[in-house]
């Protein structure tokens, strides 16, 4: 399959030059600034990324670009340009007007295949602190903004361009334009990177890999277990056996009925009911980050437990995805994610790894499991971390505060649901404090618990804004909880985005 390579210079917006890549059909993969593949039979164009360097920084990130230059048309983003520039000895300096945010770009050449349909003064993104103040004769300047003069470059009758803006960003009105005159017209790819075909190409490498082995996967009724368990299934039938664990933190039924989806789609699933060595295991204890690990802990064990009850099991499904890929890969080792639920899981197990999704970003595994027939809702769910309920109680956990927690979250997500404000709503849920307050409740005064409702709208969850949700439905909610739900006598709504606050309230 053709694909872009995408040299990552450690810019915050490397990722999302590869998000809008694939959302042009075409595949493509971030490698690490110096790590050019030797193979490049498939590569049909080379990208290079911006930098939180500078290039005239002494710790710079350097690469030869003999094997690309002149080889593969090329596109230098950001630093990726005055890279290209000062490479062929122009002159790069920090600019006296740091420019940061929006601008706007005039075009000096119609003819030039990088702009062709942009609109003449189209805003673009600018975020750095250099500009290339001077370029070598053999540079065209294609395009300006009032700041900057080489804000775009085009070298002699190479393939290669540079621009300074980030055509990849959403505020970039005509990126995306920018973006596909470079994949389709100059790289000339034919738009092969469609669900369909990831599914016939994944189905067939998956059969190679695993062959008549038996392979185990762990579900927990999110997107991309599902998926990846229905990928394998359909490479492999009986031979995946998927287990769902009930840790007792899940939402209300959630356990019946996801088993039953499962099952409806033909998955060979086994449901283990742990609730009470979950809460045995949990009693007590009050301290979020060893929650967290009691219930990772727990999950590993039962996990490693069942599947050794199962004959002959040589592969360890997970349905681990691209920007956990990307993040392991990263090269300035600035993000950390702390959210690995089951980490631990494939050096405990010993067995092999098979990971079907470690391509695909969020929004390519939604497609890919629509165009698998899963349901849309099951596709739709918001997120639910893996601990589950267990950080949305606060404080220690028995079983009564699940129960509270489990109605009166049922009733916000139904309520959700039936105002129609489900999808609108990038993640929900529901807190139980460990606050009591007075409340009167017919002639009786009550000392009750209060819940808190949160809802964000993000798109990856690392940041987020809360979502203004309509009076009326907050009413409504929060007057169906207090009537319904026994030990609960006052609803709260979160009002705080992230950062500074997290989505998860522990
Ligand atoms: P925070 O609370 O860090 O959450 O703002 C960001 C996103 O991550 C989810 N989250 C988790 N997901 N295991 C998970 O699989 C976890 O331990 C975990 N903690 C938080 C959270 O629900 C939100 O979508």
């Amino acid at each position: 399959m053709q694909k872009i390579i995408i040299l990552d210079f450690g810019s915050q917006y490397t990722q999302l030059i590869a998000r809008r890549i694939r959302e042009l059909d075409t595949y493509c993969e971030i490698l690490p600034y110096n790590k050019f593949p030797a193979e490049t039979e498939d590569v049909i164009g080379v990208i290079l990324s911006g930098s939180p360097y500078s290039v005239n920084d002494p710790k710079a990130l350097e690469i030869d670009l003999s094997p690309i230059r002149g080889k593969f048309p090329l596109l230098g983003i950001c630093y990726g340009a005055q890279y290209l520039a000062k490479n062929d000895g122009g002159t790069v300096e920090s600019s006296n007007t740091r420019e940061y945010g929006k601008a706007r770009l005039v075009w000096h050449d119609n003819q030039d295949p990088l702009m062709h349909g942009i609109r003449d003064n189209s805003v673009v993104w600018m975020s750095h602190g250099d500009s290339i103040t001077h370029t070598p004769d053999s540079f065209h300047n294609v395009g300006s903004t009032a700041d900057v003069k080489n804000a775009a470059f085009r070298i002699g009758d190479e393939k290669t361009w540079g621009v300074q803006f980030h055509p990849e960003v959403y505020h970039s009105e005509d990126g995306l334009i920018i973006l596909g005159n470079f994949v389709r017209d100059i790289c000339g790819s034919n738009s092969d990177w469609t669900p369909e075909s990831f599914i016939e190409s994944t189905v067939e490498r998956l059969r190679e890999q695993v062959g008549d082995d038996k392979v185990v996967l762990a579900l927990s009724g999110g997107v991309d277990s599902t998926v990846a368990a229905v990928l394998l299934n359909k490479a492999i039938g009986n031979n995946l056996t998927c287990i769902f664990v009930d840790n007792g933190l899940l939402r209300l039924n959630e356990f019946d009925d996801v088993l039953r989806s499962y099952s409806d789609m033909g998955l060979n699933v086994i449901g283990v009911d742990a609730k009470e060595e979950f809460y045995n295991a949990l009693k007590g204890e009050t301290d979020p980050e060893k929650k967290r690990k009691i219930i990772g802990k727990g999950f590993i064990d039962i996990f490693d437990r069942e599947a050794h009850k199962l004959k002959d099991i040589k592969w360890l499904a997970q349905g681990t995805i691209y920007p956990d890929v990307i993040e392991s890969l990263s090269i300035t080792g600035m993000v950390i994610k702390s959210h690995h639920n089951v980490g631990g899981l494939p050096e405990k197990m010993n067995l092999r790894l098979v990971e079907p999704l470690r391509l695909l970003f969020k929004d390519e595994v939604r497609r890919v499991g629509r165009q698998l027939g899963i349901s849309p809702t099951l596709i739709g769910r918001h997120p639910f971390p893996g601990p589950g309920l267990g950080v949305r109680i606060l404080g220690d956990i028995t079983p009564d505060k699940v129960r509270i927690l489990q109605e009166a979250d049922h009733i916000y997500i139904q309520a959700l649901r039936d105002w129609g404000l489900y999808d609108k709503v990038w993640q929900a849920g529901t807190i139980l404090t460990p606050i009591r307050s007075v409340g009167v409740m017919g002639d009786e005064r009550t000392y009750e618990n209060v819940v808190a409702l949160r809802a964000v709208n993000s798109t990856d969850g690392m940041t987020a804004t809360w979502t203004p949700l309509p009076h009326d439905f907050l009413a409504e909610v929060s007057n169906n909880i207090i009537r319904k739900v026994r030990g609960v006598n006052r609803v709260v709504y979160d009002i705080s985005s992230k950062p500074p606050s997290t989505i998860e309230w522990e």
